[in-house]
């Protein structure tokens, strides 16, 4: 598989970054990802028992992650979160290599990371913030087009439209993610520019990965069609159709306010539906791409299958 500047940057073989996954995306997933010559990725809150501590959580993973691989691994910092400036100091202090800001602003820790020696990618959904983000110094930017799992931009830009006008515009390496799950998706994501790319929804259907068993089942069960944006005025969020997904729809075609709306989700909806596996009560984030994976794998065959058939894609369009 082609090398790029990515791997150089990471330190990793293969330029295939694993999304981070609120609740779901600990160490064990990213250890064996790392292991497996990709990018690891751990999130703050993964597997945290209702009223732990979100620094303390952090620091088990990580120390959890470090006992499991030697390999460097990532964390994922949502910028907007209240705990995000002990995060930063936690990831420092244990000596992790990247960290993959979102969901804010680069500018608040870019600088403090940069110092300390780590290498910062930011997740972007259009030019004007991959260009921003350049500017506060990341190393790279992730361009995540609105197929993706999770929470994403309001301009409803796709991976192939979004990520050859990102690189385009910026010197940094430019890693695509959203609807890629296999080496087709790698292959055609590296003929638009991109230098890697970060699959989330492939990884929930792990076994390493902390998701309830019926969240990985549904993913496996997933046609095309299955997965719904809402709160496409409020914060626009992929995940897999349901009843939350059509009282939420239902509310804003009424008109329900922010408040409304915020008051029906509550704080833990989508730990509910990910790892606790209440699939009717509970948000399942969840990428269009979901209708193309059909088993759960290792980790590692995740990162093997990708690794083994790009060669026979790219051999396929000469
Ligand atoms: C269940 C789930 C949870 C996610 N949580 C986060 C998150 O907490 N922070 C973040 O930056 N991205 C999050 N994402 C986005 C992923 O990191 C990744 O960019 C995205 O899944 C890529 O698109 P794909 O789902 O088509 O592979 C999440 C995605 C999924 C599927």
């Amino acid at each position: 598989m082609k090398r790029t500047r990515v791997c150089d940057l990471l330190g990793i073989d293969y330029p295939i970054i694993q999304g981070g996954m609120g609740w779901i995306a600990g160490a064990e997933l990213a250890a064996a990802v790392s292991n497996a010559g990709a990018l690891g990725v751990i999130c703050p809150n993964a597997g945290i028992k209702p009223g732990d501590d979100l620094v303390e959580n952090l620091r088990r993973q990580l120390t959890a992650a470090q006992g499991l691989t030697a390999k460097p691994f990532a964390v994922n910092l949502a910028l907007a979160e209240p705990a995000v400036k002990e995060w930063v100091e936690v990831v420092i202090e244990v000596g992790v290599k990247v960290v993959i800001t979102s969901a804010g602003n680069p500018a608040t820790y870019t600088r403090r990371l940069k110092e300390a020696g780590l290498k910062v990618l930011h997740v972007v959904a259009s030019v004007k913030h991959a260009r921003g983000a350049e500017a506060q110094g990341v190393d790279g930017v992730i361009a995540e087009g609105y197929e993706a799992g999770g929470h994403n931009g309001f301009d409803e830009l796709t991976t192939f439209v979004l990520v050859p006008q990102v690189v385009g515009v910026v010197g940094i390496p430019v890693v695509a993610a959203g609807g890629i799950a296999d080496a087709r998706g790698v292959v055609a994501a590296l003929a638009l520019g991109a230098e890697g790319v970060q699959m989330g929804t492939r990884f929930v259907a792990t076994h390493e990965c902390l998701a309830h068993p019926s969240f990985k089942e549904a993913i496996v069960k997933a046609e095309d069609t299955a997965t719904v944006i809402t709160g496409r005025k409020l914060g626009p969020t992929r995940g897999l159709k349901g009843k939350v997904t059509a009282a939420l729809l239902e509310m804003e075609g009424a008109g329900a306010s922010r408040q409304e709306l915020e008051a029906f989700l509550g704080l833990n909806r989508s730990r509910k539906g990910e790892l606790e596996g209440d699939l009717e009560n509970g948000e399942l984030y969840c990428g269009a791409i979901a209708g193309m994976i059909t088993g759960i794998m290792s980790a590692e065959e995740v990162v093997q299958s990708v690794v083994q058939g790009y060669s026979s894609v790219v051999a396929g369009l000469s």
